[in-house]
């Protein structure tokens, strides 16, 4: 399995694995008004691509903010049922932290499984000063300090567009 970025001619099947990971049409609907949105960064929508070429999970990560200050929101994450739980999606993970290290970002924030993202070093984004759009999020909201990270960025996380439509 290799991790590269999206290539042309990937979406179809790039969302047909995200529709195959969610129950619901939601992931879907967001991941093609992301592909679409000015907050889209090509570096960060990531396949995992088998051996035989069959792409097994995606993730993509948008420009979002703390107040001015920039910063990036990931998600969706998705990888195909019969290759969940296989290390896909940590793989996915960590070459999305490297390579939004590597552009020199300083932050990275999810809503997502407390039991899944404190494994890669996302902590509840409020201990950061970081607050979630919606209250309720609660300690589902968490961030990641990059390499770049300034302490001192405080404020409430504005996700690009697409994710106000949800
Ligand atoms: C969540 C998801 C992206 C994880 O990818 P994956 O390839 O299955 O995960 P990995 O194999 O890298 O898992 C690494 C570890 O996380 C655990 N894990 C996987 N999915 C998990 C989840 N949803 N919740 C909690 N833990 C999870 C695995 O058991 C594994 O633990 P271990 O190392 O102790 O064995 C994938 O399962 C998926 O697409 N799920 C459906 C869609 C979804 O829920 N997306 C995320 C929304 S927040």
């Amino acid at each position: 399995m290799i991790i590269r970025r999206e290539g042309p001619g990937d979406r179809p099947e790039i969302l047909a694995v995200v529709e195959a990971a969610f129950p619901e049409p939601v992931e879907a609907k967001l991941l093609r008004e992301l592909f679409a949105s000015r907050e889209y960064i090509p570096a960060l929508s990531l396949v995992a691509e088998a051996a035989n070429g069959e792409i097994l999970g995606h993730v993509i990560t948008t420009r979002g903010w703390i107040g001015k200050a920039n910063s990036l929101g990931l998600g969706p994450i998705a990888v195909a049922p019969g290759y969940q739980r296989q290390g896909v999606g940590s793989a996915l993970m960590h070459a999305t932290i490297a390579a939004a290290n590597g552009m020199g970002e300083p932050s990275l924030v999810v809503l997502g499984s407390t039991e899944y993202y404190p494994r890669f070093g996302f902590v509840p984004a409020d201990s950061m000063g970081i607050n979630p759009p919606d209250p309720s999020w609660g300690s589902h909201f968490m961030a990641l300090a990059l390499d770049a990270y300034a302490p001192g960025v405080h404020g409430q996380f504005k996700y690009s567009e697409p994710f106000n439509h949800l």
